[in-house]
Formats: C-alpha cells, sequence, structure tokens
C-alpha cells in the first residue's frame, strides 16, 4: 500500500482541526460585545479595530491614544498612516460606529472588550537592553485600565509581548481592580503586514485567540470569537491555551525573518559562484514542503516587527537558560545585518575601492514597498555606511515624508549633525533627479516605480557619470535590458561570472 495513503488520518489533518480547541468548547454562554475600546491608535490598533468597526456594524469602536496629534491626524482627511484601502474603511464607519478620541478613561469605561495596542519597542537600557520587549507601555495601559473600569472588562493583548505577559497583566488589575470588577485576558496577536494590512484583516488566513483553559476564560474566548466570525469563518478562528497564542506570534515572525536571513546566506553563495539566486529560490520553492513564500533574496528585512521579536525570543532564551537557543535565532539577525554589510563593500569594490566624493542615488528608503513606515529600514543602515565612506548621497522614495528621513538620519543625541548631514545627503522628488550626476544607483526598496518596465533607465543613464553603475539590492530590474543601454548592473545573489566551463 502506497505508505502515504496509509498514515493515520490524523497526520493528514490541517493542524488547526487537530490542535485548536474544539469549537464547541466555546459553544459556552458568554457575553455579547456591544462596545470595544483599543488602546493604541498606531500600525496595529488603527487598521484592526477601523476593521473591526467597518464588518461589525453592531460594535461601537473607541480608539484612544495619548497622542493628541495622532488622533487629530486620525479625524483627518489625512490619516497618520498610509495603508492602500484605509482610507475608505475609515471614511465609511467613522463618527457612525467608529471614533477616535483622547478621552481614554470614557473609553475605556464604556467597552465590553479592550483591546492594548501600545508599542512594546526593543529596551534601550536597564537589563535585558537591546534584546528583551520594553512592557512599560502595556504595563501603564494595564494599570489604567485597572484605575477606571468599574464593571467586568475583557482585555486583549494585541500587541506583541513576550510569553507570560498576560500573567503579569492579571496580577497588576486584580491587585489594582475595584471590588466586583472581573478581568479575563485573552492573547489576539496580529499577524497583519505592512502594505497589504487592509487585505490581511478582510481575509485573514486565521484568527489566533489564546485564553486560560477556565469557564470564564474561554467565555471571554467566545465573546471576541463571535466579532472576529461577523466575516471570518468560524473554523478560521483558532482557540488555544495563552501561553501558546503569545509564543505564536514571536515563532511566525521568527520562522519568516529566518527564511529571509536563509535565502541570503545563499545569496552569498550565489555571488560567489555564479548561481542565480532568484532561479535557487524559485527551485526550492516549487517543492511543496518549502512553498516559494519569503524566500526573495533582498538587501535585507527591516520592518518595525522581525529584528524586534527575534531579539525578543533571544531574551526569552537566555532567560530560560536556553543559550543554544539563543545563539541560534541570534544569528538570523547577524545574517540580515552581515547582509548589508556585504552589499556595501560590494559597492565600495565595483565603484573603485572608494566613495569618496561619489554621488550615490538611493532610490527607496521605506523598509518595503508599498509603506510610508521607515522602521529598521536597511536603507538607513546602508546610508549610514555610505556616509562613512564619505559619499555624496540623493535619495528618494515615493512615499517616506522628508523629515521622517531627516530623523532617521540625524542619530538623535549628535548636537550639530544635522548641519554635517545636510552637507552629504539631499533629499530629492523625483528618482531622475537622485540619478542626476551620479555614478551609481542603489535599489534599497521594490517599489513598483523603480522597474525598468516604469522608469526611462536611458534618460537615467543619460545624466549619470560613466561608468555608470546599478546596484539592486531588490532584484527587480532586467540586467540584460539595462547593460544593453550601458550600465553596470550589480545584483544581490547574482555574480558577473558567465555561464562557463572553463
Ligand atoms: C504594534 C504592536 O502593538 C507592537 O507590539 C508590535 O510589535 C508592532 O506593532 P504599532 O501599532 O506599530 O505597535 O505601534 P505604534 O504605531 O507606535 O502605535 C502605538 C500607539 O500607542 C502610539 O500611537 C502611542 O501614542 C500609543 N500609546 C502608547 C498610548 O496611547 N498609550 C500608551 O500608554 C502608550
Ligand atoms: C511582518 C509579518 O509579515 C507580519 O505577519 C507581522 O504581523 C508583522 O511583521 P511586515 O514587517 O509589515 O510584516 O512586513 P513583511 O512583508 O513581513 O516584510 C518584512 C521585511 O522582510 C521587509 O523589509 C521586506 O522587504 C523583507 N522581505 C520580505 C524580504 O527581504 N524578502 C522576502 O521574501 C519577504
Amino acid at each position: 500500500m502506497n505508505p502515504v495513503l496509509s498514515l493515520p488520518s490524523g497526520a493528514m489533518t490541517p493542524a488547526s482541526e487537530r490542535l485548536s480547541r474544539p469549537l464547541d468548547s466555546i459553544d459556552i454562554p458568554h457575553k455579547k460585545v456591544s462596545k470595544i475600546c483599543c488602546i493604541g491608535a498606531g500600525y496595529v490598533g488603527g487598521p484592526t479595530c477601523a476593521v473591526i468597526a467597518y464588518k461589525c456594524p453592531d460594535i461601537i469602536v473607541t480608539i484612544v491614544d495619548l497622542n493628541q496629534a495622532r488622533i487629530d491626524a486620525w479625524n483627518s482627511d489625512n490619516l497618520p498612516i498610509y495603508e492602500p484601502g484605509l482610507d475608505d474603511v475609515v471614511k465609511s464607519v467613522r463618527g457612525k460606529n467608529l471614533f477616535f478620541s483622547t478621552d481614554v478613561d470614557t473609553a475605556i469605561k464604556e467597552a465590553d472588550l479592550i483591546f492594548v495596542s501600545v508599542n512594546t519597542p526593543t529596551k534601550k537600557s536597564g537589563v535585558g537592553k537591546g534584546f528583551a520587549a520594553d512592557l512599560g507601555y502595556v504595563e501603564s495601559a494595564t494599570r489604567h485600565i485597572a484605575k477606571v473600569a468599574e464593571s467586568d472588562k475583557i482585555v486583549v493583548e494585541k500587541s506583541t509581548v513576550p510569553c507570560r505577559t498576560a500573567q503579569s497583566m492579571r496580577k497588576i488589575l486584580e491587585s489594582n481592580g475595584k471590588p466586583g470588577a472581573r478581568f479575563d485576558i485573552l492573547s489576539n496577536p496580529e499577524f497583519l503586514a505592512e502594505g497589504t494590512a487592509i487585505r490581511d484583516l478582510f481575509a485573514p488566513d486565521r484568527v489566533l485567540i489564546g485564553s486560560l483553559d477556565t469557564v470564564y476564560g474561554r467565555a471571554a474566548a467566545a465573546s471576541l470569537a463571535d466579532v472576529y466570525a461577523n466575516w471570518v469563518p468560524r473554523k478560521q478562528v483558532i482557540t488555544m491555551n495563552l501561553w501558546s497564542s503569545e509564543l505564536s506570534k514571536l515563532a511566525a515572525n521568527a520562522l519568516l525573518a529566518q527564511r529571509i536571513s536563509s535565502i541570503n546566506a545563499l545569496s552569498a553563495i550565489c555571488e560567489a559562484t555564479g548561481a542565480d539566486v532568484d532561479e535557487v529560490s524559485y527551485a526550492v520553492g516549487l517543492d511543496s514542503r518549502i512553498g516559494p513564500k519569503f524566500l526573495k533574496a533582498s538587501v535585507g528585512f527591516g520592518g518595525s516587527c522581525f529584528q524586534k521579536d527575534i531579539l525578543n525570543l533571544v531574551y526569552l532564551s537566555e532567560s530560560l537558560h536556553l543559550p543554544d537557543v539563543a545563539e541560534y535565532w541570534r544569528q538570523v539577525v547577524e545574517m540580515n545585518e552581515s547582509q548589508k554589510r556585504r552589499f556595501t563593500q560590494h559597492i565600495i569594490s565595483s565603484l573603485f575601492n572608494t566613495l569618496t566624493g561619489k554621488r550615490l542615488a538611493v532610490l527607496g528608503f521605506a523598509f518595503k514597498k508599498d509603506t510610508g513606515d521607515t522602521r529598521e529600514s536597511a536603507a538607513i543602515t546602508l546610508i549610514k555606511y555610505f556616509r562613512q565612506e564619505q559619499a555624496k548621497i540623493a535619495i528618494y522614495d515615493p512615499k517616506v515624508e522628508e523629515s521622517q528621513i531627516w530623523y532617521d538620519l540625524a542619530e538623535p543625541g549628535v548636537v550639530d549633525d544635522l548641519t554635517a548631514l545636510k552637507k552629504q545627503v539631499t533629499i530629492t522628488s523625483s528618482a531622475y533627479e537622485a540619478a542626476q550626476g551620479a555614478d551609481a544607483v542603489v535599489i534599497c526598496t521594490e517599489w513598483d516605480e523603480f522597474r525598468d518596465t516604469k522608469l526611462d533607465y536611458e534618460k537615467i543613464y543619460a545624466t549619470m557619470n560613466k561608468p555608470a553603475f546599478i546596484f539592486d539590492g531588490r532584484l527587480i530590474l532586467n540586467q540584460k535590458k539595462l547593460e544593453k543601454i550601458g550600465f553596470k548592473v550589480e545584483c544581490i545573489g547574482r555574480s558577473r561570472l558567465e555561464e562557463s566551463f572553463e
């Protein structure tokens, strides 16, 4: 008999059906949620709760934030974050069942369910500096809930937090809450990616809800599951143990980032051997066990989550006395840093071993396309290296605000750095302007408008110093086509070695 057909049926059942608590575990009496408060109007809280309001017309959703300017922006025509589709969602429900406010107390008092979506940056000082998540904002939001709440609340961790944070939240709530007010804590991590947030929220692969396996815990999970059931099929709403849910968020990001570091490690071998990393990733991605996603070699991953969450995992492993595990995950971040150094080194050696006084046109500053977010963007590190080499840098990004670029490059704390910076760096309003008089174009972000089908590279070539180089850190260009124009093209994961058996 075919060994595959003889596998026990459990092995063939999707993990969701085997490991999620059965649907009837939350088929118990539970409260219907009619008012939601979200603390934190950021990249996660804003879009997530706007979509909840959009999909659940019967629920009143109030998103609160301490930052008045941010709330004002959410209430204006110019939303504080750029996400395709977000404007339409917000505009269709704002003022009806979606509200943005700085009145945190009223929103907490009135809500049945509270999402905690405040930021959890990597600690900058003290124990765990550089690795551990700073839970200060989560703690202060939790204390605030305890102080203000007068009735039972379901408190939901939306922020990414280390495993067992729910325990600390519970202690704070129970020891500070008003008598008679009961708090049930859920973990409901967010898996949306920037640039596709609305799509991810409308059609999530899964919704994960972690709760204690008690009657109260499961009833709270049932209340939240009902909210999502307004648009997500029931079987995609997965319920499980709180700690598994918390860890799954870190695990998902760590595994995704690990794939990128793995393909980037292979890109170095490709450059040294004549293999082409795009071909390698295509070939391995056809294996259904591996799959094609997150195998695009690049100048390095960025974004607010990957590095932070892996460092978090490293710290967690160290605190659990698992140094080998910590070292394993640390290496994913180290490979990412090494990719940026290697790319820079390649640019220096191609440009005849010096960048002094040369003009580099940096195309793209966001950490990926279709977002104005620059957190941990590879471009920031690359520009820092180019500056150390005394290059002149011209930056163009279609979405990132000029003030944000200055902020990211200014290294806060260095008093007169902005003056020095502006002598070396200019920000331009088009790719053509950036490339004018440049020795090299460096593609840092994979914006569609940088593709050779969109930009007129003949025009760019005509205005550049010769030899004119292009360094494609995102593998978005047709190398042969550009070489025909006259460019010297260098791509991540592709060597200039001709295919030859000599
Ligand atoms: C989210 C998650 O919450 C974080 O854990 C995850 O790892 C990354 O994504 P994000 O939404 O990107 O964070 O953060 P940010 O855009 O900085 O928004 C957080 C908001 O919370 C800010 O607007 C901040 O003003 C607000 N905040 C913070 C409060 O309203 N109260 C506080 O006590 C702290
Ligand atoms: C990520 C996770 O995908 C999301 O589930 C989680 O909730 C938050 O963190 P995000 O940071 O928005 O989302 O972006 P993502 O699309 O995952 O990209 C992260 C970085 O990896 C970007 O810099 C991107 O350019 C890079 N990347 C991605 C690659 O270099 N190669 C790839 O194949 C994929």
